[in-house]
């Protein structure tokens, strides 16, 4: 595979399977400004910025090193702290130096990295209204949600982000190199798809459809990979080293949202962010839920996809797609079938996946009026933490009488799953303070949640029969 590092292209033979970025960064290039802070994509401290083509353009995201594989990193170009300009500082840094926003420094070449991603992918503002003002902080907490300061505080780093608004982005070297770079990680790609054809390397990046079908089936032991933010987390705390990756972000066929009749088909690749910003106006709630999952770097890197495979109880997307009846497109060799994602869930982190069988796309239907559609995740912080509970209904009225029902839960139970008594008692009723209060009793016949560190049984279990009722008030209102 070849990258461009900073201003260097570079060749690397076969790497294995499981280095991520940030051990060959300090370990292999010896460049150390890019920091080790917990190893799990939770503080920031390793934040760098990926270039990837875009048809003509490059784009840039912030991305957590630390749980970023080296092999998925094919033709990118890696910006790290190393490589800004040293003299003069480099504006993001200047504004930090500015605004005293940095003490002992540890966090600070992981918010330079993420203020720097900011700056370049935003318009220059000028702050001149509330409204401005408001909407730039927004952009900028968006921004900085995965990076976590201990003796700073936030305050100044905002005000480094405030100073920087109105700077010209075009003074900055890296945008004036843009058209360089783009035609170098052209040549980089083109370069490393010829070496690659018909090797079985420890990481493989099948381009297509058929490659990724045809290298699955004929290799079912191999992991499939896709943003890597679950996965990365098996090699970096739980030490396991995986002989063979197929990675299916390279896939063309599956990097696409499309929108069809009554929904979109959402491609395997599709990262959350990609989700996050085409569902603004189609799904505002699936936005604002994404809003709340993770932080900006993992959200750049994840999947919906990935959130599904990994089957964790604790998934904030599935209780969403339940509400709305999503369902899976899998794949095996050539054969496609259709399957429920609520059949996709048999127990605790085991699916209905059979081996050598992907997930190809995910079919989301789109409520239309009158169904309305809520969800909320429950979380000790809002940014960049695991949901307690998160709780997804949708409901459509008739007249106040409840004509449709799906209520789906995440954290309540070994998988996400529906509350299918509480649905078939609140069927046909009509929405009043009686029939309310008997949700809880119905709920706990659906959900025997567990006592763990983010919440107690007690606490989930009333929590989620709140924000049902408080949904179905809305939905009254
Ligand atoms: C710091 C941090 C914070 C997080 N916060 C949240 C959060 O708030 N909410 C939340 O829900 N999750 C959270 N996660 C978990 C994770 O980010 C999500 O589950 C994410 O969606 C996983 O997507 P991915 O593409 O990175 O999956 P990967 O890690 O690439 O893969 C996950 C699993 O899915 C399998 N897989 C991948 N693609 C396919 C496919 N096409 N077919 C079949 N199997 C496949 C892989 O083999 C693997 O077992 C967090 C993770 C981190 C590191
Ligand atoms: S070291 Fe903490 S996010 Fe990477
Ligand atoms: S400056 Fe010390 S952790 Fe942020």
């Amino acid at each position: 595979m070849r990258l461009l590092l900073n201003q260097t292209p570079i060749e690397v033979a076969n790497p294995s399977a499981d280095v991520t970025l940030l051990q060959w960064l300090r370990e292999c290039q010896y460049l150390t400004a890019t920091k080790e802070g917990c190893a799990v994509g939770d503080c920031g401290a390793c934040t760098v910025m990926i270039g990837r083509l875009v048809n003509d353009g490059i784009v840039y995201q912030s991305v957590n090193a630390c749980i970023a594989l080296l092999g998925s990193l094919n033709a990118c170009h890696v910006v790290t702290l190393d490589g800004l300009q040293a003299e003069p500082l480099h504006p993001v840094q200047q504004a930090m130096v500015d605004c005293h926003a940095s003490q002992c420094g540890f966090c600070s070449p992981g918010f330079v990295m993420s203020l720097l991603v900011w700056w370049l992918n935003t318009p220059v503002q000028e702050l001149t209204t509330p409204a401005d003002f408001a909407s730039h902080r927004h952009g900028v907490e968006l921004a900085l949600s995965g990076n976590l300061c201990r003796c700073t505080g936030y305050q100044p780093i905002l005000l480094a982000a405030d100073q920087l608004a109105p700077v010209d982005r075009s003074t900055d070297p890296l945008f004036s190199a843009l058209g360089g770079y783009s035609y170098c990680l052209d040549t980089l790609r083109a370069m490393s798809t010829e070496q690659h054809h018909g090797r079985l390397n420890a990481y493989q990046r099948p381009q297509d459809l058929n490659q990724l079908a045809l290298a699955y089936a004929a290799m079912p032991e191999a992991r499939l990979v896709a943003g890597a933010t679950d996965l990365a987390l098996d090699i970096t705390q739980g030490l396991k080293s995986f002989e063979h990756l197929i990675d299916i972000k390279s896939v063309a066929q599956l990097q696409a949202i499309d929108e069809h009749s009554g929904g979109l088909t959402i491609g395997a690749a599709v990262s959350l962010s990609q989700l996050e910003t085409y569902c603004q106006a189609k799904l505002p709630c699936m936005t604002a839920l994404l809003g709340r999952f993770a932080s900006r770097q993992v959200r750049n890197r994840g999947t919906l996809v990935g959130n599904i495979a990994n089957s964790s109880p604790i998934a904030d997307t599935p209780p969403l797609l339940l509400v709305l009846d999503a369902q899976l497109i899998l794949q095996r060799g050539q054969n496609q079938r259709t399957l429920a994602l609520a059949d996709f869930y048999l127990d605790y982190k085991k699916t209905a996946l059979e081996a050598g069988e992907f997930i190809h796309s995910v079919i989301l239907p789109l409520p239309t009026v009158p169904q309305q559609v809520f969800v909320e995740k429950v979380s000790k912080r809002a940014e960049d933490d695991i949901s307690s509970t998160c709780v997804a209904l949708s409901v459509t009225l008739n007249n106040g009488v409840i004509a449709q029902i799906n209520i789906a839960c995440g954290g309540m139970a070994a998988i996400p799953k529906m509350a299918s008594h509480t649905q078939s008692q609140l069927l046909g009723q009509a929405i009043d303070p009686s029939l309310l209060a008997q949700v809880p009793q119905w709920l706990a016949q659906d959900y025997h949640p567990i006592d763990d560190m983010r919440a107690s049984a007690d606490y989930r279990q009333q929590v989620t029969a709140n924000l049902i009722v408080g949904f179905l008030k809305q939905a009254m209102a």
